[in-house]
């Protein structure tokens, strides 16, 4: 059993500092990609406070196609380019939006998502996968989440 603890959400820089070392250790030794996506998903979920949604989009040739995540069940292909997941895919940059309703072509798949932040993971100079969070609060990540999650994407890059 894993049982990880997160600390008060009050201290956001702690809890992305323990998310990390986490995942660094449930990730250690495990090759599987799935697998380890999985319980990242669940880890985030856990450490990261008044979330809808939280997980993966897989890049497959020219588009993203959904892998595990927490949350509604959601839109399955998101070709680059299309939605803030699709954004952050072609631009290789993190996308924070704080008013989903105000992104050109944000894609709803949860009508409760006010606000989304999604990052990139980059192997090789190639974005692989992108992380997607959705919360119910506008503008619920402020730079700091950014910089959680991009830490948390690079420290990931060669497990996923
Ligand atoms: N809102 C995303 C789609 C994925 S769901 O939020 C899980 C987008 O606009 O790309």
């Amino acid at each position: 059993m894993y049982d990880f603890t997160p600390p008060s959400a009050a201290d956001k820089a702690e809890c992305y500092a323990q998310l990390a070392e986490a995942t660094a250790a449930l990730v250690d030794g495990e090759p599987d990609a799935v697998a380890n996506m999985a319980n990242i998903a669940a880890l985030i979920w856990q450490f990261v406070p008044d979330l809808n949604w939280a997980g993966f989009y897989r890049t497959i040739g020219e588009e993203l196609v959904l892998g595990p995540f927490i949350g509604k069940p959601a839109c399955i292909r998101i070709p680059f380019g299309r939605g803030v997941c699709g954004a952050a895919a072609v631009t290789a940059a993190t996308q924070r939006v704080e008013d989903v309703h105000a992104f050109p072509g944000h894609i709803a798949c949860d009508a409760a998502s006010r606000s989304e932040l999604v990052v990139p993971v980059l192997r090789d100079g190639r974005v692989i996968a992108v992380i997607d969070l959705d919360s119910p609060l506008p503008a619920r990540f402020d730079a700091q989440d950014a910089a959680g999650i991009e830490a948390l994407a690079a420290l990931i890059a060669a497990h996923i």
